[in-house]
Formats: C-alpha cells, structure tokens, sequence
C-alpha cells in the first residue's frame, strides 16, 4: 500500500488566512489567481486593478513565509484585455514578486489549441480592413512564471531533467453539466508536469486559489501531500468530488489518504500583511490622454531590439524617440523576458519606463523558434531541470488611439496586407510559429511582418536593428544604438 498522503482544504480568503503558517512548508506553490476581472469568468469580481494588484501583494507576501527555502512557484497567469485596455499583469506581478524577494527563474508559455480559443476573433478587424494598424491578434497563450526561494544552501544535483519552455497542453471549457462548469479550472496536465518536476514523493503541493480542486486532485494522485484554499464555499462538494473523498469521514479506506477540511470564519483577524497597499502600475499613467508637443514627432514606428540589454540603456535618449513617436503609433520591443544578470533590464522595467511616457501595452507576440539556449532550476531534491528556450517575445505598446481617419482610401489602399498569407502563415496569432528555424533566421520574417502590419507607405521608421526590410513598403530608416 502506498504512505497515505494529508490533504487540508481550507475554505477561505487566502490572503488573510494565518492558518497557512501552521501547515508544513510548501515545496511548490502552483496556482492561478482570478484572472483581474476577466470577462468571462470574473467581471467585475475586482473594485479596480489596484485592488487586483494588493490581492496579489498580499498573497505574494504571505506564501513567501511558508515556502521552503529554494521552493518553487508556478503561477499562471496572463495579460487581460478588458475593453479594449490590455492590463500589464505578467509585468506588474514580476515588479511585486521580486520586490517581496521571489527570484524569477524562467517563464514558460502555455499553448492551447487554436480551436479552444474562448475570446472573440479579434484578427477579423483586419480581415475586414486589410491595412496597416487594424492588427489585432486571437491570443492562445498563457503564461507559467516560475520563481524560486532564495535558498543559503548550496543546492547541488545529481539527476538532470530536460524540458522545453513552449507546452502544447488543451485548455478546460466550462461547459454547462461539467464539474468545473463556472470555475476557469485549468487542465491537470498542467499541475500534473509541474508537480513530476518539481517535487517528488511526499511533498507539500498548495495551491491558494484552489477553484475547483484540479491542484489536490493530481498531488493526491502523484502521491504528493497538499493544501488548498477556496474563497467560495460553494465548490466545497466540487473540491470533494474532484479530489476523490466523498465519504463521510473524509478518509479513503483504499490507501488511508485524508482530507482535512478548515472552515474559517468569514471575519477573521486580518493582520500585518493586509496593509493598505501603494500604488503598483502605471496603467493609469498610460491611459491619460496623449499630450501633443506639437512639431516634435518624426517617426511612424519605432522597432526596438532590447534583447539583453542593460539597465542602462532606458536613457534620456531613449525617452527623447519615444517623444518623437506619432500620436496612435506603435512602440515594438523585441525582448527575452529571462536573464542571467541582474544588471540586464528586465521586463517591468521596460514596461514600467513605456509607460511612464505615455504607451500602453497593446498585445504581446510570442516568437517560437528552434530550442536555442536553456534556464534551469535546481531543486531541492537534487535535480538540476533543464529548459530548453523557445522563443521570445514583441511587445506591442500605443501611445494613444490611432487615428484610422486619418488616412485615405488611396494611402490604404496602396498598402493591402495580404489576407491569403495572412490566414495561411496564421500571422493572426499571438504565437508566431517558426519552431523549425534558427532563432536569428525569424528576426527578419518578423521585422518584415511588423512593418508591413504597422507602417503606411513613405513613412519614417527608428530601430536599432540593422538591415531590417519589407518587400510591401517604401519608407526610410533611422538608426540609433542602445546601450
Ligand atoms: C482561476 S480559479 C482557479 C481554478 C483552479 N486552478 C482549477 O483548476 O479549478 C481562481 C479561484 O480562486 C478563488 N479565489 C478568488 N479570490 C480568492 C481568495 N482571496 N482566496 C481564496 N480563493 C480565492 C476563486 O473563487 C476561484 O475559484
């Protein structure tokens, strides 16, 4: 007979409850929070993003005192579009997580098939207008943050594990009569390959927005032991069914496995770590309306390789181009959201100084490419986990709303996008599939690809990136360096 495994549910707030700190520390903390106010699932769940962000600040804070130290955390999650404003979340959860001291080891990109994509098709706006800046990409990505406890000792290894950072895995519909109907579980592939990696028998899996039980269920069956906590008390029969305890003792007689349930009381003592929280995004910053400087803007453009960078680089002269950019232009930032260095820019600083002058994010493009070089994590139990590293990312940030107005028929008809090969090399993705080419042999294609789907005619680029070209404009090329 397998070791029985414990599983203790709470059903509460998870950012309030202190009950956590007298459970055993966790090896792996593997969530998804409510997704702020997702259309589909949470509207309006949240007073404001801030509020969103302060729930995420405190749960950061206080599962960091009862991770282990070098203890991982994979925490699904994504940017949010929600009427027409793109929320940084990827970014701004990055800012706070490493604020409280979570180090950011690697990132890994959920691929769900094309036929599950449960928003609405927004790449039709160019198939009805064919021209440059009605680019709206069908997102079919999530994204896995994995962060580890800074660890004093040493850890060493003596196994290796290979991995790649793109995983194909089908995402759950809430269809009506299922058992998550209602709930955004996700899939158990994903618990089931972070939990294999990860950790190893007789490890404390948590997950604190347990939804549905999707988290308790694999570790139960991975013979890992768990915790989980539910706002809703609600999914409490659903949490039961799903991880297997439906007697009455909550003690399966198969293999002794048992469920632990902590009703909390709904007015709980809050204590330190719900503290009113400051300000953590600049959305709001980036949403004012743009100011005019009047005869300072020159560039239609502005494609920016900050790939490696460093910190540095995010000058005055960098912020100068910005200022030059057009009102409803677009700012493309080809970036590696993972380094080795702490002296290399990293993702919500570049957000953060984007929008600082004024852009918003728009949509984020993920460039997939033949394995290049690979991140790694080594656990606590002694395995160095190899990621072999797939792709990188373009960010696409506006300032303002363009102007499609604008622009004459002739000036947009003199510039067609090519519908056909649109469809046919699904550029309407946000995953742009080039798994079987070398990492530099995609910068082209996709350089060419964003001029063709964000410039007009006789228009005037900036870029830092050498020899870019697009066989369907004629415009000039400004060059600058970043350092
Ligand atoms: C995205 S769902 C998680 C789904 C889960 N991964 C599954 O597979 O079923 C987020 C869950 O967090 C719960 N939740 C929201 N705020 C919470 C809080 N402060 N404490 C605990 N649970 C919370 C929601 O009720 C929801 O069930």
């Amino acid at each position: 007979m397998p070791a029985p495994t414990k599983h203790h549910l709470i059903i509460g707030d998870c950012t309030k409850t202190k009950k956590i700190l007298d459970f055993p520390a966790i090896d792996l903390l593997l969530t998804s929070p409510p997704y702020f106010n997702a259309p589909f699932d949470y509207s309006d769940l949240f007073h404001n993003y801030e509020t969103f962000l302060g729930m995420v600040d405190k749960f950061g804070k206080l599962y960091f005192k009862t991770l282990k130290p070098g203890g991982i955390v994979g925490l699904n999650i994504d940017d949010m579009l929600i009427e027409g404003v793109k929320y940084p979340i990827i970014s701004d959860i990055l800012k706070i997580f490493s604020n409280i001291g979570y180090l950011l080891k690697g990132k890994i990109i959920w691929r769900k098939p094309e036929g599950y994509i449960r928003i609405s098709r927004r790449s039709g706006v160019l198939l009805q207008n064919p021209y440059p800046m009605y680019y709206y990409p069908d997102n079919l990505l999530e994204v896995i943050l994995i962060f580890q406890k800074p660890s004093h000792m040493n850890l060493t290894s003596n196994k290796i594990m290979y991995f790649e950072d793109i995983w194909e895995m089908t995402n759950v519909l809430p269809l009506k009569g299922r058992l998550e109907t209602n709930i955004a579980a996700f899939p158990e592939e994903l618990p089931r390959r972070l939990i294999n990696i990860f950790t190893t028998k007789g490890s404390w899996v948590c997950d604190p927005f347990l939804g549905s039980g999707t988290t308790m269920k694999v570790a139960r069956e991975l013979r890992r032991h768990s915790i989980g906590v539910e706002i809703l008390e609600q999914l409490l029969p659903i949490i039961k069914m799903k991880i297997g305890f439906t007697s009455e003792n909550l003690t399966s007689y198969l293999d002794l496995d048992q469920l632990i349930i902590n009703n909390l009381q709904p007015d709980e003592k809050e204590d330190e770590i719900n503290h009113q929280v400051s300000s953590h995004s600049l959305l709001p910053l980036a949403l004012k309306k743009h100011k005019s400087l009047n005869n300072e803007y020159k560039y239609h453009l502005l494609l920016l390789d900050c790939r490696n960078i460093s910190k540095n680089a995010l000058n005055e002269s960098f912020f100068k181009l910005i200022n030059k950019l057009f009102p409803g232009r677009i700012l493309a930032v080809m970036f590696e959201s993972l380094n080795n260095s702490s002296n290399i820019l990293a993702l919500n600083q570049v957000t953060d100084s984007i929008m600082r002058h004024g852009l918003r994010l728009r949509d984020r493009i993920t460039v997939q490419h033949q394995p290049d070089w690979h991140w790694e994590v080594i656990t606590n139990y002694k395995t160095r986990v190899v990621f072999h590293h797939c792709f990188y990312e373009v960010f696409l940030f506006q300032k303002g709303k363009f102007n499609y107005k604008g622009k004459s028929i002739r000036e947009k008809q003199d510039c067609l996008i090519n519908k056909r090969q649109f469809q046919k090399e699904k550029w309407y993705l946000t995953l742009w599939d080039f798994r079987n080419q070398p990492r530099n042999e995609c910068d082209s294609i996709v350089t060419s690809r964003l001029l063709e789907l964000f410039l007009f005619n006789d228009e005037i680029i900036c870029t830092n990136i050498k020899q870019i070209s697009c066989s369907q404009r004629r415009f000039s090329t400004e060059y600058f360096t970043l350092r």
